[in-house]
């Protein structure tokens, strides 16, 4: 960040702390009035002076002690009326960060503010026995970001895909099976038959009440531990977390954790145990509840005995804090189930525990196709794997259109087509519906995961046709033009959008900042040569866009997207 250069000069000066002055600095109206402002309206109060008498008498004392001049990286100090406005030596303080950039590589970004603490990210976790469906994207993907995001400031983390594999339906798809099961069928695509028999079992049940109370039975036998009810059980959750592996390996999405609710299912008693012996869970029209200030109760066992989400929930975060005591606990789950979470993280504060403040319901709104809303009930699901599949054919037109010798079509369109989707979510405040059009995600000029992935195999040709070896960036006029200067600016900007990507599970904030530096990189490039650049200058942009290179792929990264190379073999 060069703003922390202002900082370190200004700060002995003044009576505020270097993090409060950092965000009071702001950009002066115009850059030829320097770099960055300070603006003393903060310190009249304290100082008991007129804001711009304030400016005058820190600027001359900055030049007076050489806090700024010659030497040092703030180059020039002035007051403005109530303003302080400082000129950073662009040249020194660039090449300062190129070399930074450049000898970190791709370490660099990040920092080690979570060593030794571990985050558990609760995502994508669909329930089992259907195919993945557009709704498991926005976890799925905001999750996969957020740990990255977390990995990449040091933290251990734990990938934990809580399988919906338990409840009532497994009865259904249990009874249904034992009906009208297709062996034959189930060998060949097993989710597709368990889908079918799932959606006949509902259109006979609707007539005939006996198949429902079938389902019913099958699923309390499944309860009480009866063996054919078990192995079924096993078997399709086993083909449901195949079929869901698959999909994931499109997205490049691995977990460490699949204990779902089955597994918590065990531990449910226990949790009953606890809250009973607490004197929280109280009866209400037969169930058992705990009750909770300006919410509705949060419901832990059914009138006839039976666990809910709640209570298992209670059951996995007890767990989790008991084998892996995060100092995060993030559930990347729709906004929906924002109720549900509230009532699970104040229980746990009823029981008194002291690290319930450290879990986190992210929540996200809901993703549009052309508008319309995606109705899962509904026969016209979206499978995820279309959507994909769809926008990596759209990434192979697009690419055989733009340089029809392309190597590696194949790979570049699916890491183009995967990354476009990602993106279009990932641009955006997850707390808003997206709006999903595949023919705008994947277009190369917009903001777009395509635009950042072609910024980055760009430098990548610059750089393999200027055949430069080691960049050793040294101060140089050429990084003081305004071209320069801005994507300098993009890249020191980086990694605090990183970090409060992090902090604030908001990766958009690193997408936005992302953006930006690859809008600053083609400016550049529009606007300054590089490989036809002088000697010396040619060196000097030819750093930058190496740097650029490494920051648009570590940023690439960061969000889950790859940075694939992307060259004509004409050329
Ligand atoms: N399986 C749930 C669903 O599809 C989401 C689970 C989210 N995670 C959690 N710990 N509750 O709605």
């Amino acid at each position: 960040m060069f703003s922390a250069y202002v900082v370190t000069a200004l700060a002995p000066y003044v009576p505020l702390e270097p993090t409060a002055i950092a965000a009071l600095l702001e950009a002066p109206p115009s850059p030829d009035l320097g770099d960055l402002a300070f603006p003393c309206f903060h310190l009249a109060k304290e100082l008991r002076k007129a804001p711009a008498a304030i400016a005058t008498e820190l600027a001359e004392r900055l030049r007076a002690e050489g806090a700024s001049g010659a030497g040092s990286p703030v180059a020039e100090v002035t007051a403005a009326g109530p303003y302080l406005n400082f000129k950073l030596d662009r040249a020194a303080v660039g090449a300062r960060l190129l070399s930074d950039i450049l000898t970190q590589g791709d370490a660099w970004l990040g920092s080690s503010a979570g060593a030794g603490r571990t985050v558990c990210i609760d995502f994508c976790s669909p329930n089992v026995a259907r195919r993945m469906h557009l709704g498991h994207l926005r976890s799925t993907v905001i999750g996969k970001a957020l740990a990255r995001l977390h990995e990449a400031h040091g933290y251990r983390v734990v990938r934990i895909n809580f399988l919906g594999d338990w409840g009532t339906q497994f009865g259904k798809l249990i009874a249904a099976w034992k009906r009208w099961g297709d062996p034959a069928a189930a060998a060949v695509d097993p989710i597709a038959e368990l889908q079918r028999l799932y959606v006949h079992f509902h259109s006979i049940a609707k007539e005939d009440p006996a198949v429902e109370e079938e389902g019913r039975t099958w699923f309390k036998r499944l309860e009480d531990g009866d063996p054919e009810a078990r192995q079924l059980w096993a078997w399709i959750r086993e083909r449901s977390l195949a079929s869901m592996k698959s999909t994931l390996s499109l997205l490049d999405v691995g977990f460490d954790d699949y204990n779902g609710e089955a597994f918590y299912e065990e531990r449910n008693q226990a949790v009953v145990r606890l809250l009973a012996e607490r004197g929280l869970l109280v009866e209400n029209e037969g169930a058992q509840v705990v009750e909770l200030e300006s919410m509705p109760p949060c419901l832990i066992l059914k009138a006839d005995g039976a666990t809910l989400y709640a209570t298992r929930d209670l059951a996995a975060a007890l767990h989790r804090e008991e084998v892996y005591h995060p100092a995060r606990s993030l559930y990347v789950v729709d906004l929906g189930q924002g109720l549900h979470f509230r009532q699970v993280f104040a229980t746990l504060e009823k029981l008194g525990a002291p690290w319930a403040g450290g879990l986190e319901h992210v929540g996200f709104g809901i993703m549009r196709v052309g508008g319309k809303r995606l109705r899962t009930r509904a026969g016209d699901v979206i499978y995820l794997e279309d959507v994909l599949q769809q926008s990596i054919d759209l990434a192979r037109e697009e690419l055989l259109a733009r340089s029809p010798g392309m190597a590696n079509l194949d790979e570049v369109a699916r890491a183009i087509g995967v990354g476009a989707v990602i993106f279009n979510d990932l641009k955006q405040n997850r707390q808003k519906d997206i709006d999903y059009d595949p023919a705008e995600a994947v277009s190369f000029d917009g903001e777009t995961g395509p635009y950042v992935q072609y910024a980055h195999a760009r430098c990548r040709n610059v750089l393999r046709k200027a055949r430069v070896g080691e960049c050793a960036p040294v101060p140089h006029p050429a990084y003081t033009g305004a071209p320069e200067w801005s994507l300098l600016t993009a890249l020191a900007r980086f990694p605090a959008a990183a970090r409060d990507a992090m902090q604030r599970c908001e990766p958009h904030l690193a997408a936005r900042a992302l953006l930006d530096l690859a809008k600053a990189l083609s400016h550049f490039y529009h606007e300054s040569p590089v490989l036809r650049a002088e000697p010396g200058a040619r060196e000097a942009r030819l750093a930058l866009v190496a740097a650029t290179a490494i920051a648009l792929r570590r940023g690439l990264w960061l969000l889950g997207l790859e940075a694939p190379p992307m060259r004509d073999e004409n050329t």
